[in-house]
């Protein structure tokens, strides 16, 4: 369980998330909807630890077998440890770092190991072949001149590596073409069982009807308006976000 209370979040003096009260579960999927600017990003980021979201009134704990762990004060990587996992709206490219060793860095620091070159090679070719990706792409630097969808599927190759358990997608169908969607969709929705939750970003809504969502949120101006099931979202598709009643 991710429990996060009252949480509130500012970047360079402006309030972009206000008093936020959100419970993820193992095993049920999420949706969080809102107009461009509401803060859904941001959310993501905060739970992330970027350094960037500053923090000023926060609960935001991880129940790991029976055990509570407060977030604030960990890094990233401890909490990426902890099993959070953001899949980014805009996917950075990072000079100078090979795949291969992006990669493999991020599966050691996970399993707290040293993998050796030809060990690693034996894990992540499998992996890539599954998700048709060629191996040519492990001696390029990590994303630098990668389409859009092939940033996409590098970023599924880290889910399926990492096993994360809270994962949020934000906007991970935006900018793909219809095969691209199909077959990132497939892939997402192969990924999602009962021991972790997907936390679904999303301005279209086709990506619902493969991955079902439990619970969806509707965020304005950095406030959480309004949250029901899925049926919310056929009347924000049919309504628009101008329209909502709030709560
Ligand atoms: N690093 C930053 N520096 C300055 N302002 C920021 C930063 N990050 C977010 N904001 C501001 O916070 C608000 C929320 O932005 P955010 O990216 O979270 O929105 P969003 O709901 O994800 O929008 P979209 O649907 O367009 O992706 C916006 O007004 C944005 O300009
Ligand atoms: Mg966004």
């Amino acid at each position: 369980m991710l429990n996060i209370k009252k949480l509130s979040v500012k970047v360079e003096e402006k309030i972009i998330l206000d008093s936020i009260s959100m419970d993820f579960e193992l095993g049920k999927n999420y949706c969080v909807i809102g107009k461009n600017g509401s803060g859904k990003s941001s959310l993501a980021m905060a739970i992330m630890g970027h350094p960037k979201y500053q923090i000023t009134n926060w609960e935001l704990k991880i129940e790991n077998w029976k055990l509570k762990i407060d977030l604030l004060g960990l890094d990233p990587n401890e909490r990426a440890k902890l099993g959070i996992f953001v899949a980014f709206q805009h996917i950075p490219e990072i000079k100078w770092i090979k795949l291969f060793e992006f990669l493999r860095s991020i599966y050691d620091a996970k399993n707290e190991s040293t993998t050796s070159f030809l060990s690693f090679k034996k894990i992540i070719e499998p992996l890539m072949k599954q998700l048709e990706i060629s191996m040519e792409f492990l001696r390029r630097d990590v994303n630098v001149g990668f389409s859009g969808g092939e940033r996409r599927k590098i970023e599924i190759l880290q889910l399926k590596l990492l096993e994360p358990t809270y994962i949020f997608l934000d906007e991970i169908d935006s900018g793909l073409d219809v095969d691209a969607f199909k077959s990132v969709v497939k892939m997402m929705a192969k990924l999602n069982h009962d021991k972790n939750s997907f936390i679904i970003i999303t301005h279209i809504f086709d990506i619902l009807k493969h991955i079902p969502v439990d619970h969806v949120y509707i965020l304005e101006e950095g406030k959480i308006i309004k949250e029901g099931d899925q049926k919310l979202v056929e009347v924000i598709k049919k309504e628009g976000f101008i329209n909502i009643e709030k709560k």
